[in-house]
C-alpha cells in the first residue's frame, strides 16, 4: 500500500493524545486551578509536530514506541509551556492560541506563569522515570535528560526566545533572525529526533543524520511560521494574522522578503531529506513530514 501521510499523521497524533491523557491521569496533590490551566493548553488541539516526529524518528531507529513516548510526551509539555509564555502580555501579547483564548487571558498572568512552569517540570518529572525503560535503554536517559535540557533552555529555545523579544523593532539581520530561529524554534524540533536516537544508543552517524535533518526542518518550520503570520488567516491558523509586523519582530519576509523566504524554506526542506539518505524506508515517514512542515497552511 503506498504511503499516506495523512493517515499517518491521524495515527501517531492518536497515539500521543492517548499518551498524553496517561500522563495527565492523576492531579495528585496538584491544586485544582494549576491542573486545569495546564490542562486547557496541552489539550487545546495543537498539531503535536514534535511528538510525531519524535515517533518517526523512533521507528528509523528501531527503539520501541513505548520508551519513545516518554520523550515525546516530554517536548510537547515543554512546547506548551513555551506557547504559554510566549503569549503573556510582557512576551507577544497574543489572545488566541490554537483556536481558542490564551491560557492567561482564561486563567489570569499568575496562573499561566505558573502552568508553563508546572508543565516544564513535569515534562523533566516524566521523561527521567527509570523505571518505564528497558535497562538497555535506561542507561542512556540521563543523556536525554542532559540534552533535552540542553535544547530547550538558555543556549537554546529560551535563549532565542529573549533575542527574539530583544530584537523587537531593531535593524532587521539576516544573521541575528537565523540566530533566533535557530533556537526559539529550531532547537526543540532538532532536539525531537534527536533524542530518541541517543536512547536508542543509535550510532553516531545515525545521530547526526538526524541532528542535520533536524537543523534543517526545523529551521525551515519557523521560516513558514512567519510566513504564515503575514499570509495567513487568523482563523486557519487558530491564533492571531498579521502580529509580528505590528510587533516589529525580526522574521524571515522582514529580512529577506516573502519569496527568497519561501525559496529558503525549499532548500532546507531538500538538505533535510537529503540528511537521511543514509537510511532504510523506516526513514521514508520522516521525509514526508519534512515536506509536510514546508507546505503546511496551519
Ligand atoms: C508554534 O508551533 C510555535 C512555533 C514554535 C513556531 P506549532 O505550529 O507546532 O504549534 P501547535 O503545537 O500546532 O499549536
Ligand atoms: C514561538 O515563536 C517560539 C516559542 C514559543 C518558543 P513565535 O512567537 O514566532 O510563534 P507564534 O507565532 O506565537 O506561534
Ligand atoms: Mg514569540
Ligand atoms: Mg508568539
Amino acid at each position: 500500500m503506498p504511503f499516506n501521510l495523512k493517515i499517518y499523521l491521524e495515527k501517531k497524533r492518536r497515539i500521543v493524545d492517548e499518551a498524553l491523557r496517561e500522563v495527565f491521569r492523576n492531579p495528585g496533590d496538584c491544586p485544582s486551578a494549576l491542573w486545569e490551566s495546564m490542562k486547557y493548553s496541552v489539550f487545546a488541539g495543537g498539531k503535536r509536530l514534535r511528538p510525531i516526529l519524535c515517533l518517526a524518528a523512533a521507528d528509523a531507529v528501531g527503539l520501541p514506541q513505548r520508551a519513545a513516548l516518554r520523550i515525546a510526551c516530554s517536548l510537547e509539555l515543554i512546547h506548551t509551556y513555551s506557547l504559554i509564555h510566549d503569549d503573556l502580555p510582557s512576551l507577544d501579547d497574543d489572545d488566541y492560541r490554537r483556536g481558542r483564548r490564551t491560557n492567561h487571558k482564561v486563567f489570569g498572568d499568575a496562573m499561566a506563569i505558573l502552568a508553563g512552569d508546572g508543565l516544564q517540570t513535569l515534562a523533566f518529572e516524566w521523561v527521567s522515570n527509570p523505571s518505564v525503560y528497558s535497562a538497555q535503554n535506561r542507561k542512556n536517559v540521563p543523556r536525554v535528560v542532559n540534552e533535552l535540557a540542553h535544547y530547550a533552555g538558555y543556549q537554546g529555545m529560551v535563549g532565542g526566545q529573549v533575542d527574539d523579544v530583544l530584537s523587537e523593532r531593531k535593524k532587521p539581520s539576516l544573521s541575528k533572525v537565523l540566530s533566533i530561529h535557530r533556537r526559539k524554534t529550531g532547537a526543540l524540533l532538532l532536539s525531537s529526533v534527536k533524542l530518541p536516537a541517543l536512547l536508542a544508543g543509535a550510532s553516531p552517524r545515525k545521530v547526526s543524520a538526524l541532528t542535520e535533518y533536524g537543523r534543517s526542518a526545523g529551521l525551515a518550520f519557523q521560516i513558514v511560521d512567519d510566513i504564515l503570520n503575514e499570509t495567513g488567516e487568523s482563523k486557519k491558523l487558530g491564533k492571531t494574522a498579521g502580529s509580528d509586523r505590528s510587533r516589529g519582530k525580526m522574521t524571515y519576509p522582514s529580512v529577506i522578503g516573502l519569496e527568497k523566504s519561501k525559496r529558503e524554506v525549499e532548500r532546507l526542506t531538500r538538505r533535510a531529506v537529503q540528511a537521511l539518505e543514509s537510511f532504510n524506508a523506516k526513514a521514508d515517514p520522516l521525509k514526508a513530514i519534512a515536506r509536510y512542515m514546508a507546505e503546511r497552511t496551519n
